[in-house]
Formats: C-alpha cells, sequence, structure tokens
C-alpha cells in the first residue's frame, strides 16, 4: 500500500489521492479572448480520468494584461464562467477534484507562447504594457510601469473577482500564483522590488501585497473550500556564492508560509525560481527539498513538485513526510494515465472511471 493512493481532507474538500496534477499553461485560447476550448477540456479531462486527486488548471489570468501570453486563458470577465464550467464537469465526470490557478504575470506578461519564441508582444500585435512593484525589467523583456498604490488595490480587487468567477465555474480550489517571478513574486523579492512605500523594503511590506490578495480571496470564497499558495521558496541567488544581492530566500518563504496560513491559505505548493536568469539546480529532487524544510519548520500543509520523475520518488516524498502531496507536470504530459500506473506499481488500487473500472 502506499500513503501516496490515501484521501486527503482539506476543510470540508476530500481529494481522493495525492497525486496531483501541476499547473501547465497550454497557450491554447484564442488570443485576448482568456477563453477555454475543446482542447482544454479535452486535455483536462484526460489526465482527471488517468487517475489524479487534483486537477490544477493553468495559470489564468486574473485581469487583461495579467496572462503571461495572449494565448492563455483568464477568468477576468464573466463570459469566461461558462465555458471554464465545462472543464470542471470534465474534471468531476473523471473523478478528480477541480483547481485553477489565478495568475499575474506582472513584468513577465505579453509574451509569446514557447514555440513562437516567448519574446515580448507589443500592444500593436495584441500585447499590452506590463506592471511591475518597479520599473525593473526581466532580461529581455521591456521594463514594466511602476504600480501606484490605487493600482496596486485594484489587482487584489482583480484576484477577488476572479475567485468569485472560479467559484461560479465550479472550481474547488484556487490557487495564487505568487511564484516563478510573476506580479506577486516581484513584490517579494528585493531584487525586482525597489519600492520605498508600505510595499516595499523590510519583508512585512513586500508580502503586504501577497496577504492582501489572500484575505481578499477569502472574503469571496468559499470558507468549507481549500485555498492553496504556489511560492518560489527561493531566487536560486543565495545559494550561489557568486552573487551577493538580496533575493527571496526559504528563510523569508518560511516567514511567509506562516502568515499566509494565518490570513486562511491552506497549502502551500512549493515550487522555485523564475524571479531571474540564474543557474538553478535540475535533478531529481531539486526543489522538493525546500518543500520539504518549509514542512518541517512550519506546520503548514506543503505539496512538492519538480522533477518528481516515478512513482517511488512520489511514494517516498509521501511516506517520509517530506510532502503533503505531489504535483506533477512533464510526466503527466507524457502519461495522462501515469497516476493509475504509479497505483498499480505500488500495489494500490487504481482509480479507475467506473466506465473502465469494470472491464479492467
Ligand atoms: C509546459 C509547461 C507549462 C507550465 N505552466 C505553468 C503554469 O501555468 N503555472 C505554474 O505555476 N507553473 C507552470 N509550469 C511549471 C509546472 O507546473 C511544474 O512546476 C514544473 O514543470 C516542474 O514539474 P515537472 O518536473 O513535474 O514538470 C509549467 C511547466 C511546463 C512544462
Amino acid at each position: 500500500m502506499s500513503k501516496l493512493f490515501d484521501p486527503i481532507q482539506i476543510r470540508e474538500l476530500t481529494i481522493p489521492n495525492r497525486v496531483w496534477m501541476s499547473p501547465m499553461c497550454t497557450y491554447s485560447a484564442p488570443v485576448g479572448t482568456g477563453m477555454p476550448t475543446d482542447f482544454h477540456q479535452a486535455h483536462y479531462a484526460a489526465r482527471a480520468a488517468g487517475g489524479v486527486g487534483l486537477v490544477m488548471v493553468e495559470a489564468t489570468g486574473v485581469s487583461p494584461v495579467a496572462p503571461i501570453s495572449p494565448v492563455d486563458l483568464g477568468l477576468w470577465a464573466d463570459e469566461q464562467v461558462e465555458p471554464f464550467s465545462r472543464i470542471t464537469a470534465a474534471i468531476r465526470a473523471g473523478g478528480a477534484v477541480p483547481a485553477v490557478q489565478l495568475a499575474h504575470a506582472g513584468r513577465k506578461a505579453s509574451t509569446s507562447a514557447p514555440w513562437e519564441g516567448g519574446d515580448y508582444v507589443a500592444p500593436e500585435n495584441n500585447g499590452w504594457e506590463t506592471i511591475g512593484p518597479s520599473a525593473l525589467a526581466f532580461p529581455g523583456l521591456p521594463a514594466p510601469h511602476e504600480l501606484t498604490i490605487s493600482e496596486i488595490a485594484e489587482v487584489v480587487q482583480q484576484f477577488a473577482d476572479a475567485a468569485v468567477r472560479a467559484d461560479k465555474a465550479g472550481f474547488d480550489v484556487v490557487e495564487i500564483h505568487a511564484a516563478h517571478g510573476y506580479l506577486l513574486h516581484n513584490f517579494l523579492s528585493p531584487i525586482s522590488n525597489k519600492r520605498t512605500d508600505a510595499y516595499g523594503g523590510p519583508l512585512e511590506n513586500r508580502a503586504r501585497i501577497v496577504l492582501e490578495v489572500i484575505e481578499a480571496i477569502r472574503q469571496v470564497w468559499p470558507a468549507e473550500k481549500p485555498v492553496f499558495m504556489r511560492i518560489s521558496t527561493t531566487d536560486w541567488v543565495e545559494e550561489n556564492p557568486h552573487d551577493d544581492r538580496d533575493s527571496w530566500t526559504l528563510e523569508q518563504s518560511k516567514q511567509l508560509a506562516l502568515w499566509a496560513a494565518a490570513h486562511g491559505v491552506d497549502l502551500i505548493d512549493a515550487s522555485s525560481g523564475g524571479l531571474d536568469v540564474v543557474p538553478i539546480p535540475r535533478e531529481r529532487n531539486y526543489q522538493t527539498a525546500k518543500a520539504a524544510e518549509l514542512r518541517a519548520n512550519t506546520n503548514v500543509l506543503v505539496a512538492a513538485v519538480g522533477r518528481i520523475d516515478d512513482a517511488e520518488t512520489a511514494h517516498d516524498l509521501i511516506e517520509s513526510d517530506q510532502a503533503d502531496a505531489v504535483f506533477l507536470g512533464r510526466p503527466l504530459l507524457k502519461d495522462p494515465s501515469w497516476a493509475n500506473h504509479a497505483a498499480l506499481s505500488l500495489g494500490a488500487t487504481p482509480r479507475y472511471v467506473r466506465q473502465y473500472d469494470y472491464v479492467l
């Protein structure tokens, strides 16, 4: 048996196992619409029927300037709710919990799909001017517009409004994307945040917008449903002896996790990096050790992610209490039924939908 395939209850929600689909952009919405299509539905339904406990729908923009690319999904308008409700129904029909990652790409927004180069897309080509805490550019992209205090309040409200739409569309979990060098991470990291007002400087100021987003979402999101938050546990700068910049670190992540939990976040999805172009280790478990340390030091539920490529690694992370759940990305692109195959190899019971179960 394997605890990996035991259910986990968070608030009133029971998630049938601890193998979860990590959010992955598919760059497949019609340009500028944020609208899910038949492709998204088939893509997410296949992973749900393949046995994962939870499907985290890809980064979904909270405003028209929030997507990473003009072909990302969005929940900034009411007409986007109905096509999302078809996705949640398809995920549920496959036996998994539907979840969505609410995102603002900040200074890394308005870029083309990776297979088209991932370069900046100018306003005249369906792109837009990006925003950030400070007018500091990510390498290769234009400097963002520095948000005013009232514009920060608008962003906070946009996260809450998107959460209302996510609830209407039938999602059981929302995840706040505060990782990978996108807007909220830009506020957290002293590399990208040089503000001198209440949103910059000491950690409690850099974390302010994140805590405001959590609070605003918790005011509108049903109390029985969980809120997750993805963070980068490190900028991978303090680990580099040749880089002495002040950066976002695991120690600050621990404090943020505690504050986030006190404000209503139920689980930290512990990723890393993305704020700057710096060397990052890529070996197996390269960032799950940080997830484990976060979990051990905070007593907050933590999901690990990143190069968890085989069933034994996933099993070990859960059995050894290094993580409460695992998010898988690329392995699920290769094999939509990764979870059921892992269950079989670990001697656990696969979670086939009843349409398959009676013959398999
Ligand atoms: C194609 C692709 C798209 C991704 N899009 C997102 C995203 O929308 N939001 C996010 O937080 N991470 C995103 N990621 C990161 C994954 O969620 C995951 O953290 C990463 O791929 C490491 O896990 P893996 O080794 O299992 O793939 C993406 C990764 C890939 C490969």
